[in-house]
């Protein structure tokens, strides 16, 4: 979906799919060079990664493998209500594997700390974060990606895997979502 079909609901757009696309191309090259000579298995968060997974996977100019994870740490609304629960667990024994988590976004960082303390508790060789976006003066956890697209502000964004109550996910650029929409 292009913006022009939803342009009331957004105050601006912040990053175009052009933009995005380009953002992950310079990720995917410091993946590269990072995890030389290693295998390396990427781990997407449902649902909000997929967008995110399905173009820096196909930006990476090498073999991974991939698996996916899902949990919860929201509620319908626009705030963290504080829990996370696995609703979908890895398929991969990833004991001795270099792990890289793909999110789309850090805000409180409620829910990457939480999944990186799970997965470190399961021996793998390394586990660390790519996201896309990070919400700096959100953070509540201490979270700290290898990987960081773009510090945006503390702001409701939608778009490219980002949702509103299921909606905006498959927007093609990232953009804030206007107060009415939500209030
Ligand atoms: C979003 C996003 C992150 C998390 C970030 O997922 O994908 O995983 O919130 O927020 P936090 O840093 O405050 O924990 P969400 O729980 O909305 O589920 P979704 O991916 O299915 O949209």
């Amino acid at each position: 979906m292009d913006a022009s079909s939803v342009e009331n609901d957004l105050v601006n757009i912040l990053f175009t799919e052009e933009e995005i696309l380009e953002k992950l191309e310079e990720m995917a090259r410091r993946i590269e060079a990072d995890y030389e000579g290693k295998e390396l298995l990427v781990v997407g968060v449902l649902r909000g990664a997929i967008m995110v997974m399905a173009d820096l996977s196909r930006a990476l100019e090498r073999h991974v493998e991939t698996d996916w994870m899902a949990v919860s740490s929201y509620g319908s609304g626009t705030k963290s209500s504080g829990v996370v629960r696995i609703l979908k667990d890895l398929d991969t024994d990833i004991s001795g594997k270099h792990v890289l988590v793909v999110d789309e976004i850090i805000d409180t960082g409620l829910t990457l700390s939480w999944l990186i303390s799970n997965l470190s508790s399961r021996a793998p060789a390394s586990v660390e974060i790519a996201t896309l976006l990070r919400k700096p003066e959100a953070l509540a956890m201490p979270v700290t990606p290898k990987y960081v697209g773009w510090d945006i502000p503390n702001e409701f964004v939608v778009g490219y895997g980002l949702d509103y109550q299921e909606r905006y996910r498959n927007l093609r650029c990232i953009g804030t979502l206007a107060p009415h929409v939500y209030s």
